[in-house]
């Protein structure tokens, strides 16, 4: 057998993760039912039977907005999480960082307390209940644009203590970091951490601009950074984090195919690479499986496996004693 197959998937710390990007079929189809809310089957096998064959990011974003329509009450996302948790600790998760979305529960009519209320109290208990340290990150979504990102950002200040940073997610393409300059400064001045999506399908570009720009800390994907030599460069010497996400680069056509993917040739230009699910629910599975499949595609050693775990913690925002408790 190959020798990847005994090696246990390490523990890690998961810092690309949209939490609304875990609804599994079954809380999908309970949330439905309870609200009243139409979906077009309430069978799991037919509401996932499409997650295979997404075109790219906005056909899997067209699913994954319709879906969040069933997400109403604070209860609701007190179970999202709640679920997330339980099969991050099954995952070997140790400490997440993830995004939520106010902007898609506010648009649909969900009072914001409820949305950042039932995360939250999933969230603060999880070191009790899951052995997992667990923040938020409010995520803008950039095709809603500047205005709209200030307006949640103000709105939020209220629920200020529950979320560590911000970050910038959504259709890539047409809405450059640079339009959300303003209110990645407004964040800064609250202390907040920045992180963004930059060259998932945008180009260099769009990561020179998340840098410049708004300051990022991580780079959320960042896979495109590959075709700038210069930047290449910059994010080895910055120590700069991508928060890679394997299988969702393949579901959403990304990459070809996962022997395609660019995770060697950024570990060999000495990038920090992380590993991460993205929208686990979507993507054939949870930060294990994304670890297990670079592991077999790139017949990866336990001490690679080990360095990308390691990258994880570094990664995260926490400080050093915090850290020595999770690994
Ligand atoms: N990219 C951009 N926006 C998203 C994603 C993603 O991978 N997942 C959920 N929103
Ligand atoms: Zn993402």
């Amino acid at each position: 057998a190959p020798a990847w197959l005994s090696l246990p998937t390490p523990p890690t710390a998961e810092l690309h993760l949209h939490i609304e990007g875990t609804i599994e079929a079954d809380l999908l189809v309970a949330a439905a039912k309870r609200n009243g809310v139409e979906l077009p089957s309430y069978d799991p096998a037919v509401l996932t039977e499409r997650y295979e064959h997404f075109a790219d990011l906005q056909a899997f974003l067209d699913v994954h907005y319709a879906n969040l329509a069933v997400l109403r009450t604070e209860q609701d996302f007190y179970e999202l999480a709640s679920g997330y948790l339980t099969r991050a600790a099954a995952a070997g998760v140790r400490r997440v960082e993830a995004f939520f979305d106010p902007q898609t529960h506010v648009n649909h009519g969900v009072p914001l307390g409820e949305v950042i209320g039932g995360l939250s109290a999933a969230f603060s208990k999880a070191e009790e209940t899951h052995g997992i340290s667990a923040v938020l990150l409010l995520s803008f979504l950039r095709d809603l644009g500047a205005q709209a990102a200030e307006e949640i950002f103000r709105a939020a200040m209220p629920y200020r203590e529950h979320f560590v940073g911000v970050a910038l997610d959504s259709t890539e393409v047409g809405y450059p970091p640079s339009l959300f300059e303003k209110v990645y400064g407004m964040a800064a001045s609250e202390g907040l951490h920045r992180v963004a999506h930059a060259g998932e399908e945008g180009g260099p570009d769009y990561v020179v601009e998340a840098l410049d720009l708004l300051g990022v800390e991580r780079v959320d994907h960042g896979n495109r950074a590959l075709e700038d030599d210069d930047l290449v460069r910059r994010l080895a010497e910055d120590g700069t984090p991508l928060t890679v996400c394997p299988l969702s680069n393949v579901y959403l056509k990304g990459v070809p195919s996962m022997a395609e993917h660019p995770l060697p040739r950024m570990l060999e230009a000495g990038l920090t690479v992380t590993i991460n699910s993205d929208d686990p629910a979507y993507f054939g599975g949870y930060v294990d499986a994304n670890y297990a499949a670079v592991a077999a595609q790139f017949e990866l050693s336990r001490d690679g496996l080990a360095q990308l775990a390691a990258n994880s913690f570094e990664a995260t925002f926490s400080t050093p004693e915090q850290r020595t408790q999770w690994l």
